[in-house]
């Protein structure tokens, strides 16, 4: 069988980089459609060597679509994904809109595969931090039994999207050239909050919207998306979850500091590290000797998962800290939507 694809928010950041991914995927493709807001119906992309043209997005945009790949914001989505789904499309969706919702799986392909069984037409692709967490973190619960996570994450621009990128370059510009960046910034540290502030030569202690709880809703992502993706509860209590979401200023790829306790109190960083370098979409670049550890201008544009500087806490037998990078426009995002329609493909789900 081969399958008619669209892709929703196909001039984003990611939606460009799902077009290159789902080109080089084993999905068998019949057709591609190319779906934005009206503001950019008209432009040309390319899929393999065809050049296609982006069309403004309706409901009628699904008629006949057998897949949609979706990152165009979750409003974009909770409007136009149930029209698809009526329409016979099965759509995995990058943004947040529904991925706290009971009948949708929340899908790392490595990590919980048969969640997809259980989908009603949507399949959540999760926060691109807490992908690459879980990515670094399974292979450790399967063997040794996790029990407590810290994270504090060092979160790239583009995760705000592609104009996220500009304004950093923008301020980057004005701060050589000694000019004040405070005019430059316009989205950071999120779009929808009030007060926005230079990225570049900073740190922001903010990413999406701060709430009541005093944590960040990115933070709340990570600590429920977790539970969700290994234990199939958003609120289970068998691992504790704690994190500090921070955006720090490289254009693409996320870092994570992640502590973490195991059950297994015998377990040793070696240990650690044979079972995540046998861990498919996991890379291990941990040689102190050598100076080798993932850094975010390697891993961009890489599929993977890269983990380094493995160490155990002295003082805390069965604890551990690691340090985890993943490109938060593919693994993060594009690449893990197209490897869950692939899933979806091998497993006959669609
Ligand atoms: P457009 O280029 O027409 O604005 P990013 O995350 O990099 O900012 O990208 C957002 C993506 O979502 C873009 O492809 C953008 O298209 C698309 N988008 C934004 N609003 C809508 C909408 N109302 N309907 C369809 N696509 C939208």
């Amino acid at each position: 069988k081969e399958y008619n694809v669209a892709i929703l928010g196909a001039t984003g950041a990611v939606g460009r980089r799902m077009i290159d991914q789902l080109a080089k995927s084993t999905i068998p493709v019949k057709n591609v459609k190319l779906l934005a807001s009206y503001r950019s119906a008209g432009t040309k992309l390319k899929f393999r060597d065809q050049e296609l043209t982006v069309e403004e997005t309706t409901p009628e945009s699904f008629d006949g679509i057998d897949l949609v790949l979706s990152s165009a914001g979750g409003s974009v989505s909770k409007k136009f994904l149930p029209e698809a789904v009526k329409r016979g499309a099965v759509c995995v969706d990058n943004t947040s809109a529904f991925r706290m919702e009971p009948d949708v799986p929340l899908v790392v392909p490595e990590v919980n595969p048969e969640a997809l069984k259980h989908h009603h037409g949507i399949i959540a692709n999760p926060n691109c931090s807490t992908i690459q967490m879980v990515m670094a973190l399974e292979p450790i619960r399967r063997k040794f039994g996790l029990k407590q996570i810290i994270v504090s994450t060092y979160q790239a621009a583009s995760g705000a999207g592609q104009s996220a990128i500009e304004e950093l370059k923008n301020e980057a510009q004005d701060y050589l050239d000694g000019k004040d960046m405070q005019e430059a910034a316009h989205i950071l540290p999120t779009k929808g909050d009030k007060k926005h502030y230079p990225l570049a030569f900073n740190l922001l202690p903010q990413i999406d919207v701060l709430e009541d709880s005093g944590y960040s809703h990115e933070e709340w992502k990570m600590i429920h998306e977790t539970k969700k993706i290994m234990l199939n509860d958003m609120n289970a209590k068998d691992i504790k979850v704690t994190a500090t979401c921070v955006r720090v200023p490289v254009p693409i790829a996320h870092g994570e500091s992640v502590y973490f306790t195991v059950e297994d109190k015998n377990a040793t960083a070696q240990d650690i590290m044979d079972v995540i370098a046998k861990f498919p979409g996991d890379v291990l670049q941990d040689d102190i000797k050598h100076q080798i550890y993932p850094q975010p201008i390697n891993a961009e544009g890489s599929r993977d998962t890269f983990v380094g500087r493995i160490r155990p806490d002295y003082e805390n037998p069965g604890a551990f800290n690691m340090w985890v990078v993943a490109d938060n426009l593919l693994k993060g995002a594009a690449w893990n939507t197209v490897e869950n329609a692939e899933y979806l493909v091998k497993m006959n789900l669609i």
